[in-house]
């Protein structure tokens, strides 16, 4: 496990390089515009983990639906810090700032071709709630996995 990781408020100025950089991870074929204009369109909660002032991953979280779910819709933690639990400190962060917010559910989706994703939601207490096989065309589905806030074991466990 890593040492020294902060986890804060994402700033557009000082952050919006590094979460190009990250995003391109997970989407390679958009603009740097596309993706400066999304975040800045974006309606919900960003938050960046840091060490040594570096960015080496983010985390969003939306209220889209009801006044219980939130969802997570960016995730990403840089390549050479992986597997050290950048991950499960990003989602703790959010479930603890849904459990704040009084939400019940926090959701995700995920390309059902994203593998290390699904093993990963699931590790950290996410479970299965749907499949949409042809989503985004043939061979090109989608999953959706949720957590329960209240019932979840890690997150009382990290008694958040
Ligand atoms: C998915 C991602 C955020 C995981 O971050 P991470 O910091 O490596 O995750 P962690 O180290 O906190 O892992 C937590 C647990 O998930 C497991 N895990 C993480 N990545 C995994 C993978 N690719 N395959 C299987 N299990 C994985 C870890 O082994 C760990 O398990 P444990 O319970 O035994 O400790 C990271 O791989 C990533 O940025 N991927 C590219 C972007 C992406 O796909 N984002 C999701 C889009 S919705």
């Amino acid at each position: 496990m890593q040492k020294n990781i902060n986890i804060r408020d994402f700033e557009m100025e000082k952050d919006f390089d590094w979460i190009f950089l990250l995003d391109s991870y997970v989407n390679a074929t958009r603009s740097r515009k596309e993706v400066q204009e999304e975040i800045q369109n974006y309606s919900g909660d960003i938050y960046v983990a840091t060490i040594n002032k570096k960015v080496i991953g983010f985390i969003s979280l939306s209220y889209p639906f009801w006044d219980k779910v939130a969802m997570i819709d960016y995730l990403a933690v840089e390549e050479n810090y992986r597997k050290q639990g950048i991950g499960r400190l990003l989602i703790h962060h959010v479930l603890k700032r849904a459990q704040e917010l009084s939400m019940r559910y926090v959701c995700v989706q995920t390309g059902l071709w994203n593998l290390g994703a699904i093993n990963f939601y699931k590790r950290v207490g996410f479970s299965l709630r749907g499949v949409f096989p042809e989503y985004e065309g043939e061979g090109n589905g989608m999953i959706w996995l949720d957590i329960d806030i209240r019932k979840n074991s890690e997150a009382s466990k990290q008694k958040l």
